[in-house]
């Protein structure tokens, strides 16, 4: 594969930065917490048993020090530019990682895993951080947090923090779309869409009963352009796959109609969909207005 250009992270962080903004307008951040897949692990998969890691070069050559750290990508990811966007460190720690402590945790910690789902087969694959084990960790973390800062203060935090979820393409394109005798003999693929909104509807239920008051749910990205489809799309010249960048749209209503529902419904609940479908979309048809002649999306793809 010779596409080597890599996705102006900055920009499309402004993008989503703006889009959080809306929800915690004048209101502080004292932590950012993040849940989700390789789209936001900072280096959790280092610490556990899979194939799954990132921890070795290219990976990280534009990181501090050309150091791969567990990140999917060549430097830093959307949530460490969030969080320095909101005056905190450039960089969100791993939770799992053993070089930092409660600390560092106290003004943002990241539970994601690469190559997890909302679905437990699909962490299953690789054997990864299954999304309930995330918010046991987080639970933990809670504990952690009240001894450190004492109860009045850390319930600040917890309720004042922005919680960024991002997880979700694993579940199709590493489990539904890959094992015929899986999810995909059970569910017809709306069946399974569903399914997986109602796990993001738990978990954000339940995180919100924690304590948790600013969440931003992300949406799929163009699944169907991702480096390993389009190169496996022998028929249609290494095009991205149609198909499933329809399934990633549709997912994305039914997200967007859930969060409408839960910030009904939960009192005091801001809750915000993040869309990074239309900008990366964008990103990958019209290379040239962002300045790039192509854009790699290889860092997704778990
Ligand atoms: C993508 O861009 C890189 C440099 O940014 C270039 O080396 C490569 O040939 C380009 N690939 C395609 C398919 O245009
Ligand atoms: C996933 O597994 C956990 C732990 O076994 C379980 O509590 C949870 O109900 C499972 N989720 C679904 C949607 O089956
Ligand atoms: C969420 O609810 C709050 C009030 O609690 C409201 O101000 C806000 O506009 C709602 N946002 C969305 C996306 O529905």
């Amino acid at each position: 594969m010779e596409e080597k250009a890599i996705i102006n992270w900055l920009f499309l962080t402004n993008l989503l930065v703006l889009q959080i903004l809306k929800v915690v307008v004048c209101a502080n951040v004292p932590a950012i917490i993040v849940f989700g897949d390789s789209s936001v692990d900072s280096g959790n998969n280092n610490q556990i048993s899979t194939i799954l890691k990132s921890n070795f070069e290219p990976y990280g050559r534009d990181f501090y020090g050309g150091k791969p750290t567990g990140r999917f990508s060549n430097g830093r990811i959307p949530t460490d530019f969030i969080s320095e966007a909101f005056g905190l460190k450039p960089t969100i720690p791993a939770y799992l990682d053993p070089t930092y402590g409660i600390n560092d945790y106290a003004t943002g910690v990241c539970f994601a895993s690469a190559g997890t789902g909302y679905d437990n087969a699909t962490s299953d694959v690789l054997s990864v951080i299954p999304f309930w084990m995330e918010l046991e960790y987080y639970k933990q973390y809670q504990n952690e947090l009240r001894e450190y800062l004492g109860i009045e203060q850390a319930n600040w935090v917890i309720s004042e923090a922005l919680y960024l979820l991002s997880i979700g393409t694993n579940d199709f394109l590493e489990n539904y779309y890959i094992n015929p005798f899986g999810r995909s003999s059970e569910f017809s693929i709306e069946e399974y869409q569903n399914f997986l909104v109602g796990i993001a509807r738990d978990f954000i239920t339940e995180l919100y009963y924690l304590g948790a008051r600013k969440i931003s749910l992300g949406g799929l990205p163009p699944m169907g352009c991702l480096p390993l489809e389009r190169t496996t799309n022998i028929f249609w010249g290494s095009q991205c796959i149609e198909e499933y960048n329809n399934v990633a749209l549709q997912f994305n209503w039914k997200l967007q109609a859930l969060v409408a529902n839960l910030n009904m419904t939960l009192v005091g609940l801001r809750l915000v969909y993040s869309d990074p479908y239309e900008i990366l979309y964008e990103m990958i048809q019209n290379p040239f207005a962002f300045g790039k002649s192509n854009f790699s999306l290889f860092y997704w793809l778990f």
